[in-house]
């Protein structure tokens, strides 16, 4: 094929053909490479190694995104969408066969409705600009969606989305009340015109596998005008061990105005390597409220009032990302990751609490690696995340889940594929370390901390049913056979595909 082809096409299908060569980014195009590259966020993948797109899309208008999905099909093009970049496998830029990347960057206006506590917000959008646009209109609405503010709302709230507001609100996800999405005839659908199959599908079954989101409706959700955040951090001569084990009896049956997620990572005090627990913290209320509620529940962490401190919900966010007290907003404006790192990352479900000893082979993996290097994040489950049904929405985690736990393991990216090889076969040893300890058949796994060892379809991204449903179960536990019955009505030939897609029955071979 040639980009005069496609250019032609997308003439072909335009109602306006004068803009065509605006969003249409070639290999000669010189800001190409920059414009593919903005949004990595894992550097892992943005090596010249990596294959690269045939053309890059940056679509302004609803029709230049029917136009690219059409033309793709037509040219036997395989097609990425891409919304922040934050796919940790780097599946929205990446393809082994000839591809186009839909950029959504210039899609990303958000309009909130105070009056009915809901907005509209393209999915180019990233939840930084969704927090900044809702706390600009009204100090007591928010948004229960992730920490980092560059994630795009088009992969995240597609495949789930959770942050600090989880235990009260749920994800993302769930407060979706509507969406538009192209679909593989470069259909212009709504929740009405694409059904509630399709439109339970695409709220936590990966948007990817059926089309392209193009805006979401979502609820907005009251949040008070003071809230509490503390970090307590504990090493192990502070009781550290103790004190997580016992986390793991309370931490999913706190009031659910209260999140307490941990960071674990090894540091070095005074010259001698230890491990860190940071107990962080987001309640719903102020101080006063909090400390007797600490008080009560978890009293061995010794919670004192000088920990906390009150502030808005916005500075909240702020403060969850590490910015110093007094940060401008503004910053959450800024696209740009903050910290570009290789990285790999893994997730688990744990439904009985890690025993100590469990905890002390964590300890000793941890100490294996540098210190920064490696850290897990356990948030949370409980509240709302009970009360919803397993088969409400394709995220099927949610009662008997006391936490989630993140492993994650960064490193400097110089092309050095030992160096990487290393730190990958070390959490891969973390994660076989920590079979006896969390969820079993499934495994169950959280599709925004895409993992490709789970399982893969071909590199081609076709699969039978049963290869798919090996890594499909763990994502989707029983939702994963809805998911493919969706996707056998929507998208028949299997145009929406990848590595980790929704295969339809036809497929199976
Ligand atoms: P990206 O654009 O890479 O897309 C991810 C996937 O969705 C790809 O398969 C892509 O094709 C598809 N997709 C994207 N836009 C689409 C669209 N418009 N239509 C159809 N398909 C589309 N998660 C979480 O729950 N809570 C958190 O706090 C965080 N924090 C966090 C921090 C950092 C630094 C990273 C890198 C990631 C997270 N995540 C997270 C994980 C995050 O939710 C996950 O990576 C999302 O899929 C990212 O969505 P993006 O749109 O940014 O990614």
């Amino acid at each position: 094929q040639t980009h005069e082809n496609f250019l032609q096409c997308l003439s072909f299908h335009s109602s306006n053909t004068s803009s065509i060569s605006k969003l249409v980014h070639t290999p000669n195009d010189p800001s190409y490479l920059s414009r593919l590259n903005y949004s990595i966020q894992n550097p892992r993948f943005s090596s010249p190694f990596m294959p690269k797109p045939f053309v890059i899309v940056t679509p302004f208008h609803a029709y230049h995104v029917q136009a690219a999905v059409n033309c793709s099909k037509k040219l036997g093009l395989q097609l990425r969408v891409r919304s922040g970049g934050h796919d940790y496998e780097g599946l929205s830029y990446l393809s082994e066969f000839p591809f186009v990347v839909i950029d959504l960057i210039n899609l990303r206006s958000i309009n909130v409705d105070v009056k009915n506590s809901t907005a509209w917000i393209e999915a180019g959008a990233t939840i930084g600009e969704v927090y900044y646009r809702i706390a600009e209109k009204s100090p007591n609405l928010g948004f229960p969606a992730g920490i980092c503010p560059t994630v795009g709302a088009g992969g995240h709230f597609s495949g789930g989305g959770y942050g600090t507001m989880l235990r009260k609100y749920g994800l993302a996800a769930d407060n979706i009340i509507d969406a538009v999405l192209v679909d593989v005839e470069g259909k212009i659908l709504d929740r009405q015109s694409m059904g509630e199959d399709l439109f339970w599908a695409i709220r936590g079954g990966g948007g990817a596998s059926y089309g392209v989101v193009l805006s979401w409706k979502i609820r907005l959700v009251p949040v008070p005008s003071t809230v509490t955040v503390f970090t307590v951090d504990r090493n192990l001569t502070q009781n550290a061990t103790d004190l997580v084990h016992r986390w793991q009896y309370i931490a999913d049956k706190f009031h659910e105005d209260l999140f307490v997620r941990l960071v674990l990572q090894a540091v070095s005090v005074e010259r001698k390597k230890t491990i860190q627990v940071s107990f962080n913290s987001l309640f719903l209320g102020d101080a006063d409220r909090l400390i007797p509620l600490m008080q009560k529940s978890f009293p061995q962490l010794g919670l004192v009032r000088e920990n906390c401190l009150e502030m808005s919900w916005i500075e909240s966010v702020l403060y969850f990302n590490g910015f110093p007290s007094g940060q401008s907003l503004e910053v959450l404006l800024d696209r740009v990751p903050q910290n570009r790192l290789s990285f790999k990352a893994k997730s688990d479900f744990v439904k009985e609490p890690i025993p100590e000893n469990g905890l002390e082979g964590i300890w000793k993996r941890l100490y294996e690696e540098e210190v920064g290097r490696a850290i897990l994040i356990m948030s949370p489950y409980g509240g709302k995340m009970s009360e919803i049904s397993e088969s409400e929405s394709p995220f099927p985690h949610r009662a008997g889940n006391i936490c989630l736990i993140q492993y994650l393991i960064y490193w400097e990216e110089e092309g050095n594929v030992t160096e990487s090889q290393k730190h990958i076969n070390w959490i891969r040893r973390l994660y076989t370390d920590m079979t006896p300890y969390v969820s079993k058949n499934p495994r169950a796994a959280y599709l925004n901390y895409r993992d490709l060892d789970i399982g893969t379809n071909n590199n081609k991204g076709t699969t039978s049913y049963a290869r798919a449903s090996i890594w499909g179960t763990k994502y989707f536990k029983n939702n994963f056979n809805r998911l493919v019955h969706v996707k056998t009505m929507v998208d028949p030939t299997n145009f929406f595909k990848n590595q980790q897609s929704i295969p339809p029955f036809s497929s199976a071979w």
